[in-house]
């Protein structure tokens, strides 16, 4: 089983990617509702939990891990790699790539949105810095969205008003490529889109990191992950996270309440 996890419902759009590209693996979800958001606390708070979730999933069948959270994996995927002895790939590896391919070919502006852990984390301009050091990087840290696509506040005008007000500072930077540095915003592209310019492309880290899945698999036969059906775990239930489980998924998705760690 691939193991997949979130503060949230917002690695559901991670684990949609990977039914897409990766059809016929089976998935074990969790979203740590009950603790939701984590991009506002200490870097040793989400590591914590982190390993708490990793442990979860292991007990319940997983084979590898996904961090399908930037603030997660900003601040402890390299920790837990180190920790854990299964394959871990997270959204924000596979995102850079993209981003640095499609802006290096365009005026080398990059812009990233994110929750306040990641942004702080400054992860994404030293990856890509890594890769290109010509390329500029602009972050807005966006601390509101987590909790208005949590509440299913998909088309609200706070909503629309609150993207206008953090897309600001990057529609004046000129960015030529946008990255969604949080698993909630693919939820929101469609008000982003119109609201950072049509011409801007936008990278979805859920997309990337299930293509690079997918590579993964091909090349690995080895790893069996076909087994057993898909299942979903939440640490808490709330009125919004079923409907928005069913709008990722385009049907119904049954959420079964367990508790990763103490
Ligand atoms: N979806 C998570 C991310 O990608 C949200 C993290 C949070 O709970 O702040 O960053």
């Amino acid at each position: 089983m691939i193991g997949i996890f979130d503060s949230g419902v917002g690695g559901m759009t991670v684990a949609h990617a990977v039914e897409q590209f990766c059809p016929g693996r089976a998935l074990i979800y969790f979203g740590d509702l009950a603790r939701t958001p984590y991009g506002s606390k200490s870097p040793a708070v989400i590591r914590r939990y982190a390993r708490q979730n990793i442990d979860f999933l292991l007990a319940h069948g997983a084979r590898m891990i996904i961090i399908a959270c930037n603030s997660a994996a900003s601040v402890a995927a390299e920790d837990m790699r180190r920790e854990f002895s299964l394959p871990i790939f997270d959204v924000i590896g596979p995102t850079v790539r993209r981003a640095v391919e499609i802006s290096s070919a365009v005026s080398g502006r990059i812009g990233v949105i994110g929750t306040r852990a990641t942004i702080n984390s400054a992860v994404y301009p030293r990856k890509i810095g890594q890769i290109n050091q010509e390329l500029r990087v602009y972050g807005n840290e966006c601390p509101l969205l987590v909790p208005l696509v949590e509440e299913g506040w998909l088309n609200r005008r706070e909503t629309r008003m609150i993207l206008r007000y953090y897309l600001r500072p990057l529609k004046m930077r000129q960015v030529d490529t946008l990255v969604l540095g949080c698993t909630h915003y693919p939820l929101l592209r469609d008000l982003i889109q119109p609201r950072i310019g049509k011409r801007v492309r936008i990278v979805d880290s859920s997309i990337e990191v299930a293509r690079e899945l997918r590579q993964y698999l091909n090349d690995h036969p080895e790893c069996d992950t076909t087994t057993g059906g898909s299942k979903f775990y939440v640490s808490d239930m709330t009125p919004a996270a079923a409907a928005t489980a069913r709008r990722i998924f385009g049907r119904p998705i049954e959420l079964q309440v367990q508790q990763a760690g103490g």
